[in-house]
């Protein structure tokens, strides 16, 4: 990975939210530059502020705010990426990847992304949704992309109280994986 390599990470709606806090501290210690985009439902979980005050830049939510220093933001935000990662990965942002639905900040700058510039994605959710047929067929479209690089969830205690693969994978190890791919 560069020194100073340009991380993009998304933040979706699920509990792992929380890990991608220390993620984002792994990149900082490690030298590089982190802008984080939440959709709405992160925000429910962890707070803007927090990623604000961990990566040092201000925090994307939201298209259509119009700001000075900004023309589009969402092609500056996929322009300015090295590699975006994705941390919790929602079964919902998901799909909508899997199906080029740009509706919010995060979905349209994944897709606006150069083609060089990876998406390393840490999906999270409880063990029915990643065995929903309709996720897995989703999966199987994103793995056929080499742009996608789909980090499988870990197996063990779920936040909604059952056993079973939904796991976000390890920050330490998400973060591994990022490196290889800049
Ligand atoms: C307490 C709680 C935990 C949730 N955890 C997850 C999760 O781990 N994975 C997931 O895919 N959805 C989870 N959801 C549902 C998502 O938040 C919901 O589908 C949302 O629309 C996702 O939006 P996003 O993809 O824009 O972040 C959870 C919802 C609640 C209320």
């Amino acid at each position: 990975m560069k020194k100073k390599a340009n991380i993009l990470i998304g933040v979706c709606g699920g509990i792992a939210a929380y890990k991608t806090c220390e993620l984002v501290r792994l990149f900082i210690k490690s030298g590089s530059a982190v802008k984080v985009i939440m959709s709405d439902a992160a925000t429910k979980f962890v707070t803007p502020l927090t990623f604000q005050s961990l990566s040092g830049n201000m925090v994307y939510c939201d298209m259509f705010t119009v700001l000075e220093e900004e023309s589009i933001r969402h092609i500056n935000l996929s322009d300015w990426a090295d590699i975006c990662v994705v941390a919790p990965l929602s079964a919902n942002t998901l799909s909508k990847v899997a199906n080029g639905i740009c509706d919010n900040l995060l979905t349209t700058v994944i897709c606006a992304l150069d083609k060089k510039t990876k998406v390393l994605l840490a999906p999270a959710m409880n063990e029915n949704m990643w065995n929903n047929p309709i996720i897995s067929e989703n999966v199987k479209k994103l793995k056929k992309f080499k742009k996608y690089i789909l980090l499988d969830p870990a197996k063990g205690a779920l936040a909604c109280g059952s056993y079973g693969q939904g796991r976000m994978p390890q920050p330490k190890d998400i973060f591994t994986a990022a490196k290889k791919n800049i």
